[in-house]
């Protein structure tokens, strides 16, 4: 029978056994972060409203159309995080943490919220794990941050992804840009829509996916083209380095992010098993960030991976991440006395770094052998009056079936002795 409540409307659920998947790609990213020097932040889930427009635009999808605002109690005009670059950076300027050594380096993961139309792939909770390098305008810095999200796919054996990169250019060279675009946009015969977007926003219209108004777009300056010297001196450098270090990326001069505070390198890495929503990835630069802010004109880079879509691409590449079980060891008791037992010799099994659980409730052999063989335990431990009395256990390899008696005393090291080695077979 059905519940009468539902998670909400894009907003999904992990449970084991898939949970167990998530959680080992939220860990290989945090941990290709931390290969890396990297921080932990742990960051607010809702900050004031003006963070996000101040940092990310007022005039993009994520602020003016889906962001989840409220008032608190005491009149506060609060929104849940749509993304975390804008709250690392006021982490960064409220505790002074640019004063320190540069580049400040933090990572941070955890739930972001968009009012977005859900669809396969598109959550209204969706899950990032992100990284932020503040305060060094370096290009090695910039390819670090790339080779973090590749390096953090390729420990998990994705191998179909594809990197985009570009640069967006700088406060000098992308007005003068604008200005062209706009010119060359005007000429088109856009429909209202297209030609409202072209205004506000004119670099979105060249992500346009309509095949035919691609085709009006051939001719399209394109910021690449058009960077600064120093810019382009930029942007060779990071290409430079990435062919050095052997990061495969694709140039993607139509590449258009969805917040403003881009600048200069700007990526991301899109998963062709995803369908429509197939970015895994992306960000860049954004070095006007931090002074928009109210803080000191530092540079700043990183990225955001979601975390629901690398797991996607992990099952589109059928690769197996994670505990495929939850347990190394389950206890079987049989009568009142081996339950008792079964109590304390739980906790020292746990106690060894084993993962184990035993048979609760009432159920007989049949019945408890049966939750044994469903826990995905490599090995029982069989427990009945006549072992209590005589202090021993039966140990089953639930895999071939075989088994031994062993006294209790020697039970732990038995079963540390037996996982290891299938660990390492
Ligand atoms: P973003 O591209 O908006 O960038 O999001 C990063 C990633 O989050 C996307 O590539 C995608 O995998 C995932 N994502 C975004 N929206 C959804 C959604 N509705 N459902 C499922 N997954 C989603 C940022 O958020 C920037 N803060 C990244 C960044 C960090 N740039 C510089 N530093």
């Amino acid at each position: 029978m059905a519940g009468q409540f539902q998670a909400p409307k894009g907003v999904p659920d992990y449970f084991p056994p898939r949970s167990n998947s998530f959680l080992a790609v939220q860990n290989a990213i945090g941990h290709a972060a931390t290969l890396a020097g990297y921080g932990y932040v742990e960051l607010p889930v809702f900050e004031d409203v003006n963070l996000f427009v101040r940092g990310i635009g007022e005039s993009t999808d994520v602020v003016s159309k889906e962001m989840y605002v409220f008032e608190d109690r005491g009149g506060r005009t609060l929104a849940l995080r749509p993304e975390g670059t804008a709250g690392v950076a006021r982490l960064v300027i409220e505790h002074g943490l640019d004063k320190g050594q540069l580049p400040v380096k933090l990572w941070y993961q955890g739930p972001f919220f968009r009012a977005e139309r859900p669809q396969q792939g598109r959550y209204r909770q969706l899950q990032q794990v992100g990284i932020e390098a503040i305060g060094a305008p370096d290009p090695a810095l910039d390819v670090e941050v790339i080779s973090v999200a590749d390096d953090a796919f390729r420990s998990l054996g994705l191998r179909n992804f594809n990197l985009m990169l570009t640069s967006l250019g700088c406060a000098n060279c992308r007005p003068e840009y604008k200005e062209k675009l706009i010119a060359y946009l005007e000429k088109l015969d856009l429909d209202g829509e297209t030609k409202t977007r072209a205004k506000l926003n004119p670099l979105r219209v060249l992500d346009d996916k309509r095949p035919e108004v691609q085709k009006l777009l051939d001719k399209a300056p394109l910021m690449i083209n058009e960077l600064c010297d120093a810019c382009a001196n930029y942007h060779r450098e990071v290409e430079d380095l990435l062919e050095v270090t052997d990061v495969k990326f694709t140039p993607a001069p139509k590449l258009v992010r969805g917040l403003d505070y881009y600048t200069r390198t700007t990526f991301e890495f899109d998963h062709p098993g995803l369908g429509a929503q197939s970015g895994i990835g992306g960000g860049g630069r954004y070095d006007g960030l931090m002074s928009s802010l109210g803080g000191n004109d530092l540079s700043g880079i990183g990225f955001g991976i979601g975390t629901d879509r690398t797991l996607m691409a992990c099952e589109a590449e059928n690769l197996i991440v994670g505990e495929k079980s939850l347990i190394d060891v389950f206890i079987v008791p049989i009568g009142d006395r081996a339950h008792q037992l079964a109590v304390s010799l739980l906790q020292q099994i746990r106690a060894a770094n084993l993962r184990a659980d035993m048979a609760y409730g009432d159920r007989g052999l049949k019945g408890a052998m049966k939750a044994a063989d469903k826990s995905g335990a490599q090995l029982a431990v069989v427990i009945g009056d006549e072992e209590v009395s005589n202090s021993r256990v039966q140990i089953k390899n639930l895999g071939d079936s075989s088994q031994v008696q062993v006294a209790l005393g020697d039970m732990v090291a038995h079963l540390i002795q037996v996982i290891r080695q299938t660990e390492q077979s």
